[in-house]
């Protein structure tokens, strides 16, 4: 359950919000977000992943709902189609920018944030923190703390405040622990 995730998004505070997960494998932040059960909110959610096949176990746990959200597979690193221009409030990314260990990974990045983000709309991202480790399943990833996110991004060309930041821990299956920064901004015009 990806309860971090989903209070950063709840405290924003936006009554009906368009919530794009980038790279959204198959957490069940979606099942969240489309359950209207005590929730004051509503919220419309695309989904993105780079492999089709991450959306399978989603699909099969939402059920009926699926058709509620919509489903692109896309590399988040270019330009990413099927998405109405300006569409997002929210750009939700749990564990993929910290992979973009190259220039213009990030640029391709940034650019798909500028073409689907409204203005003012707010980007969450959460990476490996500096403390965090070096590789993940394998691969070598940059760390970050929320100043480090802000300036990867404005290095691209995208403006942003920086109105939060937490550290978490997350324990994982196998037993260890990735320290993790989540850091909440805003898209400025
Ligand atoms: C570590 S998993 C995180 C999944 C989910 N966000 C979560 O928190 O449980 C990373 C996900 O990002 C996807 N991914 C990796 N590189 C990507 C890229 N360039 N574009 C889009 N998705 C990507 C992977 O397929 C995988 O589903």
């Amino acid at each position: 359950m990806p309860s971090l995730s989903l209070s950063l998004i709840k405290e924003l505070g936006r009554t009906a919000s368009n919530v794009l997960d980038i790279g959204a494998g198959a957490s069940s932040l979606v099942d969240n977000l489309l359950d209207k059960t005590n929730s004051k909110s509503n919220y419309e959610v695309g989904l993105v992943d780079i492999a089709n096949s991450a959306f399978v176990h989603t699909k099969k746990r939402l059920s009926d709902r699926a058709s509620e959200a919509f489903f692109i597979e896309a590399d988040v690193t270019k330009p990413i189609v099927g998405i109405e221009e300006n569409w997002a409030d929210v750009w939700h990314d749990r564990a993929v920018f910290h992979f973009l260990t190259k220039p213009e990974q990030r640029i391709g990045y940034a650019n798909n944030i500028s073409n689907l983000v409204n203005l003012n709309g707010s980007i969450i991202i959460a990476t490996f923190s500096l403390d965090g480790p070096e590789k993940c399943s394998g691969l070598e990833v940059n760390r970050y703390d929320g100043n480090g996110i802000q300036q990867a991004l404005a290095e691209c060309g995208l403006q942003l405040q920086l109105d939060n930041e937490v550290q978490f821990e997350h324990g994982t299956p196998w037993g260890t622990i990735q320290q993790f920064t989540y850091a909440v901004l805003t898209l400025l015009p």
